[in-house]
């Protein structure tokens, strides 16, 4: 009984699972879905998320470049990055609203913004991860990102007890 239960919950992820792939677009960012990152931005990051004012200074920068995932209608994610330097671009920011996370959408805009990248010429990408996050550290890990540096004080506000980041990078150059 237990067992066929657990049979039908493992159907049924795997359904909303294909179902999700099925609805979920990753499109260019437009100015109209800032709102949108705004409230995506307070639900996804439970200590310091990105003011409107924040985000606004960040796409307003010629060089941001960024993708939103767009599920019936709405903002279930999105990434905006930087140029740092000119071999490598910088993650400024990702996220998936608590809704839509384990989907496959974080892995879709990760995706999305490395081929923009490597469009734009770059050879690696990089990023900033709380070290108390393990959850996205684990993320970047199963996409090939690397920690290359661990920073103890790089955050102002606390998260688990740490202000700690680790900087983790990915060469482009391999796939
Ligand atoms: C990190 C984040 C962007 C990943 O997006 P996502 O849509 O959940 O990612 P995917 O569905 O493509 O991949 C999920 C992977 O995340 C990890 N994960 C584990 N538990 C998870 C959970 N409950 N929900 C989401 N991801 C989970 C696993 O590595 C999982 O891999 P798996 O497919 O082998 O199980 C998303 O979790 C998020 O927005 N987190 C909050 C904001 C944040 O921390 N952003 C990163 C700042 S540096």
């Amino acid at each position: 009984m237990v067992i066929t239960l657990i049979r039908v919950m493992i159907l049924l992820k795997r359904l909303s699972v294909r179902v999700h792939y099925g609805v979920v677009k990753i499109i260019p960012f437009q100015a109209t879905y800032l709102d949108g990152i705004v409230l995506l931005e307070q639900r996804a990051f439970p200590v310091g998320p990105y003011t409107r004012r924040m985000l606004e200074h960040v796409f307003r920068n010629p060089q941001a470049f960024s993708f939103v995932a767009i599920d019936d209608g709405k903002v279930a994610g999105y990434v905006v990055a930087l140029p740092l330097g000119v071999e490598s671009a910088d993650i400024e920011s990702i996220a998936v609203d608590p809704a839509n996370q384990g989907n496959g959408t974080g892995g879709l805009l990760l995706d999305a913004i490395e081929q923009e990248m490597k469009a734009r010429g770059f050879s690696s990408s990089v990023l900033e991860v709380r070290d108390r996050n393990t959850q996205a550290i684990n993320f970047y890990r199963k996409h090939g990102y690397e920690i290359i540096e661990h920073m103890p004080k790089y955050y102002h506000e606390l998260y688990e007890g740490s202000r700690g980041a680790y900087r983790m990078a990915k060469s482009l150059k391999k796939d």
